[in-house]
């Protein structure tokens, strides 16, 4: 495994002349288009990279793009594999390895989800507080890469604090702030209402198919993190309607203005306080 991340570090710092990467945003479902707010220093397709995998689903282009912001170098990750797509759970977070030997510190995510919590409706963004891994799977499963991190890592305050007070100050000028804890099931089949039942029971308010595995490797590596959901439905059984992952797309598209005036204005603060 370190050989590969190794590998794709190796590619990556060729292309930016071994300059150091501060941040990195990972654009999940309805997000993808974000990097078009920027110049691109770099553009390299995730085929192009040893190792990265290629997302399969629509609306995950599988495109890096290296942009400056305020001076800073920041990774944007357009599109992620994911855990349903079949692949190993470690090699879903090569990319957040790999950049973390590149320097970064700060990581974003970002997805959709369907939100539990009655205090949501589709098209709300919500900044997440923790999370819940009902997978039953971790990847940090396997030998322990110790210079990334140590064995047990603590994961107390997986998604930092400071940021969240961040992303409060900033919603002031895009959305009604909310926060919640997201629950992580492996999909490809949405949940069944028992399942979300079971979730809001034991105190999820969002459900989702990503972002957990990043988040666990990330702070296993040190990096401050934080993530936001774009509910683009109410779970299953909250909402009286089949859930399809074309109305998922369609909510996520026209929600992607709001979220994406939100991100610049979050990401240029986070690389000016950092
Ligand atoms: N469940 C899981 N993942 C999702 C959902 C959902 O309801 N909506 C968007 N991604």
């Amino acid at each position: 495994m370190i050989e590969k991340i190794n590998e794709s570090k190796a590619f990556i710092d060729k292309v930016i002349s071994n300059k150091k990467i501060e941040t990195m945003i990972i654009l999940g479902s309805g997000m993808g288009g974000f990097e078009e707010n920027y110049e691109p220093m770099h553009q390299i397709d995730y085929k192009d990279i040893p190792n990265f995998l290629t997302p399969s689903v629509e609306g995950h282009a599988g495109k890096l793009s290296i942009v400056s912001i305020n001076e800073k170098l920041t990774a944007i990750l357009s599109g992620r594999a994911h855990y349903y797509e079949g692949y190993p759970i470690q090699d879903l977070v090569i990319p957040i390895r790999t950049f973390s030997l590149l320097g970064v510190q700060n990581l974003i995510l970002t997805n959709a989800a369907g939100g539990i919590s009655n205090t949501y409706e589709p098209g709300d963004i919500v900044s997440i507080s923790d999370h819940i891994n009902l997978t039953g799977n971790n990847p940090l499963i396997g030998k322990n890469l110790e210079n990334f991190g140590p064995r047990f890592p603590d994961m107390s305050e997986i998604y930092d604090k400071g940021f969240q007070k961040l992303a409060k100050e900033v919603s002031k000028n895009h959305f009604e702030f909310k926060t919640g804890i997201y629950a992580w099931f492996t999909g490809p089949s949405y949940e069944t209402p028992a399942e979300v039942q079971f979730a809001k029971n034991i105190g999820a308010d969002l459900v989702g198919m990503s972002t957990v595995p990043e988040a666990i490797a990330a702070k296993h590596a040190g990096m401050k993190v934080s993530a936001f959901s774009l509910v683009t439905n109410l779970a299953a059984g909250i909402s009286k309607n089949p859930l399809n992952h074309e109305e998922v797309v369609e909510i996520a598209d026209l929600s992607k203005q709001k979220l994406q005036g939100f991100m610049k204005e979050f990401l240029s603060e986070l690389n000016l306080d950092n």
